[in-house]
């Protein structure tokens, strides 16, 4: 399973990145006015900053709704760095556009999944990622991982190459009940990432490896 860091903060991907175990980036609208970025020159911008830290997809997500806007903005998002991945929503104009990226070698995530049917017209479309957000469905009262597995299974069975992107992640079990569930990839923030390191019996036993090691 492939790591990304879903931030637009620079210390925390640096952070993420320094452990050496990150894949790639996602951002959103919400996440770039987080981090004050504002116009459309400062949005190129950061996602540059982000392509030249990270070796790895990163994910732009377009403004636009309608389809000649939504392939306008993602052709200008793809110009930035050849690892950006356009992030489209799943919306009707947004499949069209994805088919559009698709036939014109641009890579895609379909963002704002919360069903199994949206993840297979994303597949039909081509998308290289589609993003079931987790955490929001089980806010819902629904259960995000059990999605996740549900989709897994159908891409499999159907042969789609879409990859399974585990999106809006909250805790370290969600990395791992997704990473069991057999998605392609965990989009975290930081949080949790560092969550995973942490169990008291480590450190109870790194403090006596240390303490006895004064004995030595
Ligand atoms: O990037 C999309 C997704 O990860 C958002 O997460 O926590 O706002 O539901 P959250």
């Amino acid at each position: 399973m492939k790591f990304f860091i879903d931030t637009a903060n620079l210390a925390q991907i640096k952070e993420a990145n320094d452990l050496g175990i990150l894949d790639g980036v996602t951002t959103n609208p919400s996440l770039m006015a987080k981090e004050g970025i504002k116009g459309t020159e400062a949005i190129m911008n950061h996602y540059k900053t982000i392509c030249e830290m990270v070796d790895g997809d990163i994910s732009a997500e377009v403004l636009s709704t309608t389809f000649n806007e939504i392939v306008e903005e993602g052709k200008k998002l793809a110009a930035i760095h050849p690892n950006i991945v356009v992030k489209v929503p799943m919306i009707k104009e947004g499949i069209k556009a994805i088919k559009w990226f698709t036939d014109n070698g641009i890579k895609t995530n379909c963002t704002l999944v919360f069903s199994a049917g949206q993840a297979i017209l994303a597949a039909k479309a081509g998308a290289t990622y589609v993003s079931p957000f987790i955490g929001r469905i089980d806010d819902s009262g629904w259960d995000g991982v059990q999605l996740i597995a549900q989709i897994v299974n159908i891409y499999s069975i159907q042969g789609f190459k879409t990859e399974v992107l585990a999106a809006s992640i909250r805790n370290p079990n969600h990395i791992i009940q997704c990473a069991e569930a057999g998605a392609d990839v965990c989009t975290c923030p930081l949080e949790p990432i560092l969550g995973l390191l942490k169990h008291p019996l480590t450190d109870i036993g790194l403090a006596k490896f240390l303490e006895d090691a004064k004995k030595m």
